[in-house]
């Protein structure tokens, strides 16, 4: 398929003048900031049609269309997208570079070529005076020669556009290049996403390179691991870091010992445990779950002994349990991971704990904080696991764990399996049919006209010059803070270019919205931008009132759910301390981005 490339449709925006082009159709006077007009796409008496130069913007305050030059050339000449551009490029000389026309290889196969080529280069790197500082750290830390060549561990210069400019000259499409991944686009072009970082390819099972992980080396980047985004080649939640190297091994012996982080990986499986697989830069997922499941049944989880890896790994418990797998906890010593553990004490010591691994029910229990005679204890801990066993779609497993909380904690049966059915129920009213709970989004009926103006205001925020502001929103700003999908999508499109160091180009947010409503919506507001008053303070105050809002929601519903549920129940007392842990959080909203 053919593809026009960034650059040329980039070269288009900045000849095409939207005042010119809309001319050509329209007569347009000035007034004030804006350029108005009759509304080609309505008809009318009086001019509401506006074109704002500055932003090179359309929108009509009278039927609401509104968008980029682009977008006006495709309503005005109904034509798609790239037609649109070649409309554009055709009227003012512009030659397109359009890749694809010159039948390149598949793009997937360009896309492998490329993180090949990517992983080569990585492993030279280490052969430059930085990289031999690497390989010393390497060393430090206990990975042999044959580890570091086996899983073909690098390094990525500090430039910003090293492997770009290689890869460059390889002629590979643009497409190709944008879609690896490898390479992030900011306002000067594109850059190298992974820089001054050691690097871990990636491998699917067949042993194939689909991304990277980058961990931060000498540098004082805050993020210490950076990861290939969702490509073409690269599904994060599927893929298990050293698979494709341990399941020879892992077929010959159960169970499989899942842990948390590249090093521990490397570090076990080079002590000669090798019936292993990390979960890469993600929660465990039910992909993970049964992608495991074709090499083994058994799963030992080996997370961190810190309070983090603890409830990750029950959490990956349930996961594995509720795909019909039989997941186990290694108990490891506080605060150690397996790969200082394995380094202190060899391999030994760590199969004993696999051997000795727990139940999934048991663990959870023991590491549940809080007085076990306790009667709110007993509810808390109850609770949290039928919440988890309400998602099993297998009715005997769900009957074989209930009676095991029994067990554990002494409750009757019945009561437990009342409990049960009572979140059953619950569950049904609440989904859609055939949703699952695990993906039903807090998304709330939108709010009446005069709230979503707060919602307007902070998208209005999010296209502001004041740096601060920007970053502001990027940090704190929790997406489902919005009741409207709309108001969501919008942000989503303008979420990357938060950050920038210019406030975001809007052409490019409106190419990014494909929803002609929201593209409506975002011209209207972006017209009265200038009406308001971009402070810190008012930013603030805004995201403030959103998060209180998506709070009194949820207490809203916590407030329904207790009116159908019986007083004296572990449920409600259950709700009444969630509400109150809502209660608090409302009053501590904005605290935290007030002090920045
Ligand atoms: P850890 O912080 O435990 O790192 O994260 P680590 O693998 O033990 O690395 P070292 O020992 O400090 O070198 C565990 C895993 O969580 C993911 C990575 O997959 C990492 O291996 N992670 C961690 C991220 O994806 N991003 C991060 O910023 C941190
Ligand atoms: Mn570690």
């Amino acid at each position: 398929m053919a593809r026009i490339s960034e650059q040329s449709i980039e070269q288009v925006r900045n000849a095409a003048d939207i005042v010119d082009v809309v001319s050509g159709y329209i007569q347009l006077k000035r007034k004030g900031r804006n350029f108005f007009g009759l509304c080609p796409f309505h008809s009318e008496k009086t001019g509401s049609f506006s074109v704002n130069e500055q932003k090179q913007i359309f929108h009509c305050f009278g039927c609401g269309v509104g968008g980029g030059v682009i977008n006006f050339i495709m309503q005005i000449e109904k034509l798609e997208f790239a037609e649109a551009v070649q409309f554009l490029a055709d009227r003012f000389n512009i030659q397109l570079d359009i890749t694809g026309s010159s039948r390149p290889r598949e793009l997937l196969f360009q896309l492998r070529d490329i993180h090949e080529f990517a992983a080569r280069h990585f492993q030279t790197n280490l052969k430059t005076a930085e990289g031999k500082e690497v390989l010393q750290y390497f060393a430090d830390r206990g990975l042999s020669r044959k580890t570091i060549s086996e899983f073909r561990l690098g390094y990525s210069q500090t430039g910003w556009g090293t492997l770009l400019e290689l890869l460059r000259a390889e002629k590979y499409t643009a497409d190709a290049m944008t879609q690896s991944g490898l390479f992030i686009s900011g306002e000067k072009g594109y850059f190298d996403r992974f820089r001054g970082r050691i690097m871990f390819p990636l491998q699917n099972t067949q042993g194939k390179i689909v991304g990277f992980a980058g961990r931060v080396f000498k540098g004082d980047d805050p993020a210490k691991y950076v990861n290939s985004p969702e490509t073409p080649l690269y599904n994060k939640s599927r893929i298990l870091y050293g698979l494709w190297a341990s399941k020879p091994f892992i077929r010959e012996s159960d169970p499989v010992i899942v842990v948390e982080g590249y090093m521990d990986f490397l570090q076990l499986f080079q002590a000669g445990i090798q019936n292993i697989a990390a979960v890469s830069g993600t929660a465990f997922t039910d992909n993970h779950a049964r992608e495991l499941r074709k090499y083994s049944r058994k799963i030992a989880l080996a997370y961190d002994g810190d309070k983090a890896g603890i409830s990750a790994a029950v959490r990956a418990g349930y996961v594995l349990l509720r795909n019909g797998l039989n997941p186990s906890i290694v108990e490891m010593p506080e605060n150690v991971d397996p790969d200082d553990w394995v380094k202190q004490a060899g391999p030994g010591p760590i199969l004993e704990a696999v051997e000795k691994a727990v139940d999934l029910l048991h663990f959870q229990y023991e590491k549940s904080a809080g007085d076990r005679n306790d009667p709110s204890f007993n509810a808390g801990f109850v609770k949290s696991v039928l919440q988890e066993l309400v998602l099993f779609e297998d009715r005997i497993l769900r009957e074989l764990y209930v009676k095991r909380l029994a067990e554990i904690t002494g409750l009757k049966d019945e009561t437990l399996f009342r409990s049960l059915e009572d979140l059953l129920q619950r569950r049904k009213q609440r989904l859609p049919r055939g949703k699952d709970i695990t993906k039903t989004e807090t998304l709330r009926k939108p709010d009446s006209p005069a709230s979503l103006k707060l919602e307007d205001e902070l998208l209005q925020l999010c296209f502001s010059t004041d740096h601060s502001i920007r970053k502001l929103i990027y940090d704190h700003f929790i997406r489902e803070w919005f009741t409207s999908p709309s108001s969501q999508r919008i942000f989503d499109a303008v979420f990357i270019h938060l950050p920038s160091a210019g406030s975001p180009d809007i052409n490019t947010v409106f190419d990014a919205l494909e929803n002609d409503s929201d593209r409506r919506r975002l011209s209207a507001l972006l017209m009265e931008i200038d009406k308001i008053s971009t402070t810190p303070v008012v930013a603030k105050d805004c995201l403030t009132r959103l998060e209180k809002k998506f709070i009194d929601a949820q207490l809203d519903a916590k407030r329904q759910q207790l009116k159908a549920t019986a007083s004296g129940t572990v449920e409600f007392s259950q709700l009444l301390t969630e509400m109150d842990l809502l209660q608090r959080k409302k009053k501590n909203a904005g605290k935290l981005y007030s002090k920045s």
